[in-house]
């Protein structure tokens, strides 16, 4: 695949600041930001608006008209579905959750895909969610896999859910994140996992900035080296 501008992949499980990173790297490159787990909520929200049941046995027959007629775009913080504002809606943890039990479908993760490829294709691309530097972008230049301890990301998360008036425990945001780490993890279909050239950074220490200033450092030296390289 030839494309002028790069595509940088941020993977991870809930919590571990992939959307601020993601999106406060894209600011500083002067690349387009793509919240890939936004697009899974936006998919939950109208699923659940056409009355589809995840657990149902005919779940993926149901949703083909849905999946066929969706229209997600973004518009800076804002996300439309359908032409309707779900900005606020798709924050909610029940969202989160169905979410996830939808995007272990093949039907939901292919409709994504070619949505995800589509709007890559160009780079110049940060995009972030579980699969990126896997499945949907597997040619990606620079992936990364973003980590942090299991109580450190429940708490912002619950911090995250508070500031957003949602009330809920820091406990059940704990529960809850658990479930749906394993989940997503345990999926038969492009699971949450890190890809085999993908950076690790452990978050569980490092302020957004630090960890946008590791991404930024492990680029950099990759280009310096490839410029060295055609230089040699
Ligand atoms: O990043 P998030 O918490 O908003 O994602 C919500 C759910 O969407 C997550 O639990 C699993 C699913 N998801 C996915 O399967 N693949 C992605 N690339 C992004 C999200």
């Amino acid at each position: 695949m030839s494309r002028k501008e790069p595509i940088i992949a941020i993977d991870g499980p809930v919590g571990a600041g992939k959307s601020v990173a993601a999106r406060e790297l894209a600011r500083a490159l002067g690349f387009s930001y793509l919240n890939t787990g936004a697009m899974y909520r936006a998919v939950a929200i109208a699923a659940r608006a056409a009355g589809v049941n995840p657990d149902d046995a005919k779940v993926e027959a149901r949703l083909a008209s849905v999946l066929e007629a969706i229209k997600i775009k973004f518009d800076g913080e804002k996300i439309f579905l359908n032409g309707r504002d779900v900005s606020e809606e798709k924050n909610a943890p029940e969202i989160g959750d169905l979410a996830s039990r939808f995007s272990a479908l093949g039907a939901v993760r292919a409709r994504m895909r070619e949505l995800q490829r589509a709007a890559g294709a160009a780079g110049g691309v940060v995009m972030e969610g579980r699969d990126i530097g896997t499945a949907i972008f597997p040619d990606a230049e620079f992936k990364f896999f973003l980590v942090a301890d299991v109580n450190t990301r429940a708490r912002r998360r619950f911090e995250e859910l508070k500031k957003k008036g949602e009330s809920i425990s820091e406990h059940e945001v704990l529960d809850q994140m658990v479930e749906r780490d394993r989940r997503d993890s345990a999926r038969e279909l492009a699971p949450l996992k890190r890809a085999d050239d993908a950076i690790e950074i452990d978050s569980t220490k490092l302020s957004i900035d630090a960890v946008v200033a590791a991404m930024k450092a492990k680029i950099n030296a990759r280009i310096k080296a490839a410029k060295d390289l055609k230089r040699a």
